[in-house]
């Protein structure tokens, strides 16, 4: 933990909780693990899912000036070439002459072996690309790469696009998928991995109003975070240096979060210019460019990219909503989760096992089944269930005990402030979608009552 970091929250816990509770495994666990690969389980998906989805309808459903694809991961050799992934894509590697590790040049202090202390080799230059063979035989005719990026697949379908949807510029592709880096040095959980998610929008404007889109997106990105729970004094904005912009880059500034290791990227945002139309239209002889009706001239739009990856932001998301407290003897570990990425939006918990009670409350689950992702606990007393039910970020708990049997009516229990009301069960649907978007709890539909201590069964 860094002295900047918040304080409740460190690298093993949120490693510890999302192993213990189900959000990620390592992969291919029971061999041992693949170094940097993980395995997203049955809460980690929810959660990994409403990132996307928070994406999504922010970036392209809500919008008018935004249509979706979905690209490919294999793409035609070619593409690497124009976009200059295959000969510029590399890192410096190093190795040790005595343990044979192998380092990133850039990442290290000294000039000797971090693990031995033995004598390095000189830098040579690592593509990232992983390689594969398409077709039955394993020859240079057949070489493929697995994306290192999904931004090609969009510019490679810029005509497509245009023409299928007849958007005038300004108009953004977006596209949410895999890509894959031979990274030489990983760590930091899902932080930076082999295999990983991006959210990309490749936003084309027309040149000469790219420096104002490039403010309006980094402004927009950065909301967005905030919008769905991000604490803003964990965000901070870094410039890129001129001697760091990578080779097809104007401009680019990352959003850092304030992760446990430290300030780290989570997204950047790049000005590509005319960079990427430009070459794949010199490569493939096809034309790329735009007719713009106004001037009657054809030109070739500049790029906004807003790229972010998925798995960051799921690690910020859940280091930010990490929380502790105390509670009696014991500590609360809350996930103060925003309720559109808390992957179950509610939990039923009857408050015994015993019918008619279990019916009532089965029922009741059934009902919210069909509109949110929920879940329901009957082991343990409903103190231990409520705690469970903070620990992986539920925002509310309906609890249906013996009175429900004789009044119809159930608790909501809310997970920050553990305040609770009484709502009959033909309310409940209503009630929990107006919480989930964000009515105070104490505002009650009709029949509802706040809950007081007294009234409780726990
Ligand atoms: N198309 C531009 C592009 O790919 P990038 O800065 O290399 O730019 C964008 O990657 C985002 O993708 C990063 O900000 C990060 O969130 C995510 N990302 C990149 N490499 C990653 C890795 N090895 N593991 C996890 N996420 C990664």
């Amino acid at each position: 933990m860094t002295e900047n970091t918040p304080s409740k929250v460190n690298m093993e816990k949120i490693v510890s909780l999302s192993r213990r509770r189900g959000f990620i495994f390592p992969s291919s666990e029971i061999y041992g693990g693949l170094s940097s690969c993980w395995d997203y389980g049955p809460l980690g998906v929810e959660l990994k899912r409403n990132v996307k989805e928070a994406w999504w309808r922010t970036m392209v459903q809500q919008r008018d000036d935004m249509v979706g694809m979905d690209a490919s991961i294999l793409m035609h050799p070619k593409t690497w070439e124009a976009s200059g992934h295959l000969s510029g894509f590399s890192d410096p590697l190093v190795e040790c002459k005595s343990c044979h590790q192998r380092w990133r040049a850039d990442d290290l202090e000294g000039d000797r072996c971090p693990s031995c202390g033995g004598e390095l080799t000189e830098p040579r230059l690592f593509n990232l690309m992983f390689k594969t063979f398409m077709g039955p035989v394993e020859d240079d005719a057949g070489v493929v790469y697995l994306r290192p990026e999904t931004a090609q697949g969009m510019f490679v379908n810029f005509q497509n696009v245009l023409n299928t949807t007849r958007k005038r510029l300004p108009f953004g592709i977006a596209q949410i998928g895999k890509s894959f880096r031979n990274e030489i040095t990983t760590g930091n959980f899902i932080f930076r991995s082999r295999e990983f998610e991006q959210m990309e929008i490749e936003f084309f404007v027309k040149p000469g109003t790219d420096e104002e889109w490039f403010d309006y997106w980094l402004e927009e990105r950065l909301n967005w975070y905030v919008k769905f729970g991000v604490n803003r004094e964990h965000l901070r904005l870094r410039e890129h240096g001129k001697e760091e912009l990578s080779h097809y880059s104007r401009r680019t500034v990352d959003i850092n979060y304030l992760f446990p290791m430290g300030w780290s990227e989570l997204e950047g945002i790049a000005n590509r210019g005319d960079f990427d139309l430009t070459q794949h239209a010199s490569f493939s002889g096809k034309d790329l460019s735009y007719f713009d009706e106004e001037t009657k001239e054809h030109i070739v739009p500049y790029v906004i990219e807003p790229s972010a990856g998925v798995d960051r932001p799921v690690l910020a998301f859940l280091c930010d909503a990490y929380d502790e407290e105390p509670d009696k003897d014991d500590i609360r570990v809350v996930l103060r989760f925003h309720p559109a990425i808390a992957p179950y939006k509610a939990a039923v918990l009857p408050l015994s096992r015993r019918q008619p009670l279990v019916e009532m409350a089965s029922e009741i689950y059934a009902g919210l089944r069909q509109c949110w992702t929920v879940t329901y606990d009957d082991a343990q007393s409903v103190g231990r269930r409520y705690r469970r039910q903070d620990e992986i970020g539920t925002p509310f708990c309906v609890t249906v005990d013996f009175k429900s049997l004789e009044d119809h009516q159930v608790t909501i229990r809310e997970r920050d402030s553990m305040n609770q009301i009484r709502v009959p069960v033909g309310e409940l649907q209503n009630t929990l979608q107006a919480k989930l978007d964000g009515e105070d709890l104490f505002v009650l539909p009709p029949g509802g009552q706040i809950w007081l201590e007294a009234n409780k069964e726990e």
